[in-house]
């Protein structure tokens, strides 16, 4: 069981208030907030040993490092990398697969096919059109059932000697589902594609196992999982770390460079050119220990719970519609109520101190399926309560009442 009373301690956000009443804070899928402990060691960076680094010998160029390459390896270790260099630090989940994406604009060739998921975020949309149009390679989708579930026989139809890439999330950001990724790379391996997983909702909820998963590529951002927004990290194989040629030039990431040749570092300084975001990738190690220290299943536990509670409550609303019933599902509720736009509730609950977000959640074809506008999004972390879940009811009744 978690002590969730002591854990809220930890956030000092959540002591806030908005438009005058006490925040409740159920935006945790746009992003999650930061606790005491991670604040801490973004503070002590700047405070006492700022420099940059894998470049002076200075003392505190070597601290930076040494805090930064530990934060590497404690990546390698949450996901269970087989080697640090297969940790790639980068800005963010959109990042990586832009760096992916990129990198195989020189592997692919005309007839040559993708494909994504009809749960795409347009970040793992939109690279691939790119890329597309760069190689003449076409797009697929597997298409998703009512409930918000990927179709898995339309998926093995898709498949064909053809197929090279295939791009699937973890979890939907606009749905909450669950996807069977298991089975998506294990039928992907058998036609010859690699896959790349989308992990920037699952991170937050699970602890991905990459070797278990035997998954060519996983990305994912800090800041949904209790760091710092603009740090993220690609896991790549090593093989197809080393196919892929460097996705921008710059310091650090060269072995020599001259005016008639330059050659490139090896991994992991290959995808990191200029200077990272230091203090941002130390305090994602951060995050991860704070997390692992409440322990994943434990979280999961709590948040399933949360899910049930919400779930239940809200579908006691008159015109209440949930979008997104799969079976495998996490902490996040979708719905829209009547015809009410989504956006006026969301502005109403505002001023009862509730976020939520509102509106197409970077998923227009998922609102496109369901022929909606968008949905009132609540997504729950660890550190909500149901008390909480009551109060959003209680407001959003309200809401519905000043709005019907
Ligand atoms: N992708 C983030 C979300 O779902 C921003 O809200």
């Amino acid at each position: 069981m978690l002590d969730v009373k002591n854990i809220r301690q930890d956030f000092p956000i959540l002591n806030r208030t908005v438009n005058g009443k006490p925040l409740i804070y159920f935006d945790n899928a746009a992003t999650s907030q930061t606790p005491q402990q991670v604040i801490d060691v973004i503070v002590d960076y700047y405070t006492n040993y700022n420099a940059n680094i894998h470049r002076g010998v200075h003392s505190l160029s070597q601290e930076a490092t040494d805090a930064y390459e530990q934060s590497r390896l404690k990546i390698q270790n949450h996901f269970n990398a087989k080697h640090s260099h297969e940790i790639i630090f980068t800005s963010g989940t959109t990042h990586g697969i832009n760096l992916v994406a990129n990198g195989f604009s020189s592997l692919l060739k005309k007839g040559d096919e993708i494909i994504v998921s009809a749960l795409e975020h347009h970040s793992n949309i939109v690279p691939w059109q790119m890329l597309c149009e760069r190689t003449g390679a076409s797009l697929k989708v597997i298409p998703m059932n009512n409930n918000g579930e990927l179709i898995l026989s339309e998926y093995e139809a898709l498949l064909n000697d053809n197929t090279k890439l295939v791009f699937v999330n973890h979890i939907s950001n606009a749905l909450g589902t669950i996807n069977p990724i298991e089975k998506i790379i294990e039928k992907a391996h058998a036609v010859g594609a690699a896959v790349l997983v989308d992990g920037a909702q699952s991170c937050p909820h699970i602890k991905p196992d990459v070797q278990a998963l035997d998954v060519d590529f996983y990305v994912c951002s800090a800041h949904k999982m209790c760091g710092p927004t603009g740090v993220g990290m690609l896991y790549g194989k090593e093989a197809w770390l080393n196919k892929l040629p460097p996705y921008q030039g710059g310091g650090e990431m060269i072995a020599e460079v001259s005016f008639e040749k330059t050659t490139y570092a090896g991994l992991p300084h290959k995808f990191e050119a200029g200077t990272p975001n230091i203090c941002g990738g130390i305090a994602f190690g951060a995050a991860l220990d704070y997390m692992n220290a409440i322990g994943f299943d434990a979280i999961a536990e709590y948040e399933n719970d949360l899910l049930d509670y919400g779930t239940t409550e809200l579908l006691k609303i008159e015109g209440l519609k949930i979008y997104g019933t799969a079976k495998e599902k996490t902490s996040v509720i979708s719905f829209n109520v009547n015809s009410i736009h989504p956006y006026d509730i969301g502005t109403i609950l505002d001023k009862m101190g509730i976020a939520v977000r509102t509106g197409h959640h970077c998923a227009q074809p998922i609102m496109d399926f369901y022929n909606i506008p968008g949905t009132i999004r609540a997504s729950f972390m660890f550190y909500n309560t149901k008390e909480e879940i009551d109060a959003f009811i209680t407001a959003l009744k309200k809401a519905i009442m000043m709005l019907s």
